[in-house]
């Protein structure tokens, strides 16, 4: 594929640049623990469904496949409750009182039930429809949306309840396994594109934080090269052009009150590679389940579909995040597409445990320049929060959560995690909530109610230029 952003960002400085559909600046938390539940962040709510607690996460109930196989029967109407009650209206009416313009949903594959092989897989079924609700109380609320493929089919990374699947055996990295991941996105490229309840998603993160060993993920360039050629497919389906690209299908007039038969079309045209011919392929007949589901028959086989919307961004994980060699997602753009870096102090490897240390580090991030330098640019910051190794006080959260905002800015935006976690005795009351939880910390005042705005906008000036001090706290 021709690599026609590559000039254009290169060339460019490092002022943030927006995308059609994406705010100018981010101000953003993630829906973590609704839709692919992380026991840690609701300790007491996973218990009382059910769930176990332990060191090692693949030896207990501590993830939602080991408890779709431990409860197969009453599974799904446990999580309908959880997904009704995690993430509400009156939530997305607090954030958007607090300005907060973006939200980050992270996905299972299982979103997409006919994905799951139900021969060795489990999960709970019905989470669209609650994906459906909450993406149009969003909408309402003039709140936009990235689609973030979190859990991917055969677990992307060992041992993380983030990943549906607490194990060792990580089978991502697989034709097959690839493959599934591309229906995934055929599917959310077109419910973003045809479901009004989608309207305000502006972006599809291909997959949240692949191993960062790049020589440990044979052929994800490839897998990155397809994923943007099947949302391009969708969208030059649907009538979308991609700006700044020649790439086209052509639409007999006889398809186009049919996407699905539109689709099919599209399916063997040789623009696209055999990878992406397939997975459109098999994405009809899940669209076509999808579509008598949720009663949207008419608006995927019975009416005009071209639309007026632009292009969704392709979203990946920078190419930073790995190491050993790693595939540049800049090369394989066509049309708009954005990075995303995660970046967390408390699990170590980033600056020493104390709070000098700490703000020395923040106050001279680099990571959005030498993003830039390659490519990899408008940058966002999809993960982070204000979790410490050591114990942290007030004063220093302040400066902390300041600081945190101060860097993050200097990209495109900032995106929290979490938009909120448990307060119970297991979590010894705020205390994990303290430093996780975006409304906590608007509650205890560290995080600010305007999210442009910082408590001391100085915050970093005794940290720059080698200066050493030590913080107020
Ligand atoms: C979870 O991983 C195990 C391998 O450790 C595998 O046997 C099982 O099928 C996986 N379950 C799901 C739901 O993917
Ligand atoms: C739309 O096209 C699909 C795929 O060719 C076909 O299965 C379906 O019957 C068509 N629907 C209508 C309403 O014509
Ligand atoms: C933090 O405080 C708790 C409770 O006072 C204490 O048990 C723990 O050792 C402290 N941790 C650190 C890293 O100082
Ligand atoms: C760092 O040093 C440069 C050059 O002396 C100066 O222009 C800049 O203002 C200093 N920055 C801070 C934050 O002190
Ligand atoms: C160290 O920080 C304090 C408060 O943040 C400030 O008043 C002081 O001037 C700083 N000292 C130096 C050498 O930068
Ligand atoms: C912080 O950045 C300044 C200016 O870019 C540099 O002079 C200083 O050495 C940096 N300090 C650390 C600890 O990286």
């Amino acid at each position: 594929m021709r690599n026609i952003l590559a000039g254009l960002v290169l060339s460019s400085t490092l002022v943030a640049r927006a995308w059609a559909g994406q705010p100018a600046h981010i101000y953003g938390v993630n829906l973590g623990s609704w839709l692919v539940l992380e026991p840690w962040m609701l300790p007491q709510e996973w218990l009382d469904m059910g769930g176990q607690s332990c060191a090692d996460c693949s030896t207990c109930i501590a993830s939602e496949s080991a408890f779709a196989k431990a409860y197969p029967d009453t599974v799904d109407t446990t999580f309908a409750q959880h997904w009704d009650t995690w993430f509400t209206e009156s939530n997305v009416d607090t954030l958007k009182a607090a300005g907060i313009n973006t939200v980050r949903v992270p996905l299972g594959y299982w979103i997409v039930e006919a994905l799951v092989d139900r021969s060795h897989e489990s999960y709970p079924r019905g989470g669209l429809k609650y994906l459906r609700r909450g993406l149009s109380w969003l909408k309402d609320a003039g709140i936009h949306a990235i689609l973030d493929h979190h859990a991917l089919p055969g677990v992307q990374v060992p041992g993380q309840m983030f990943t549906g699947n607490c194990t060792t055996d990580v089978q991502f990295y697989t034709s097959y396994n690839y493959h599934r991941a591309l229906v995934w996105t055929a599917v959310m490229t077109t419910l973003s594109h045809l479901d009004p309840n989608f309207g305000s998603v502006f972006a599809i993160e291909a997959i949240n934080e692949p191993i960062m060993n790049a020589a440990l993920t044979p052929n994800y360039g490839t897998f990155q090269k397809n994923f943007v050629q099947t949302m391009r497919a969708v969208e030059l389906t649907l009538g979308i052009p991609v700006p700044s690209s020649s790439l086209s299908v052509s639409i007999s007039a006889s398809l186009s009150n049919n996407f699905t038969a539109a689709l099919s079309a599209t399916s063997s045209a040789t623009a696209f590679t055999a990878e992406v011919q397939a997975a459109l392929a098999d994405a009809i007949p899940i669209l076509q389940e999808i579509g008598a589901e949720y009663d949207m028959q008419t608006i995927f086989e019975a009416s005009s579909f071209k639309k007026s919307r632009s292009s969704l961004v392709a979203n990946f994980m920078d190419v930073n995040w790995q190491y050993n060699n790693p595939s540049n997602p800049a090369d394989v753009a066509i049309g708009p597409q954005a990075y995303d870096n995660h970046l967390y102090y408390s699990f170590g490897g980033v600056a020493d445990a104390n709070p000098t240390a700490y703000m020395i580090s923040i106050c001279n991030l680099t990571r959005i320049q030498s993003d830039a330098a390659v490519g990899n640019s408008p940058l966002w910051f999809g993960e982070w929060g204000l979790p410490t190794q050591f114990n942290a006080t007030d004063a220093f959260l302040y400066q902390w959560a300041d600081a945190q905002k101060l860097a993050y800015s200097k990209g495109a935006g900032w995106i929290f995690w979490n938009f909120k976690t448990e307060i119970s005795t297991l979590t010894n009351g705020n205390a994990l909530a303290r430093q996780w939880s975006y409304l906590e910390g608007l509650e205890l005042g560290f995080l600010t109610q305007d999210p442009a705005a910082l408590h001391d906008p100085n915050v970093c000036v005794p940290y720059l230029n080698g200066t050493s001090n030590s913080t107020s706290s």
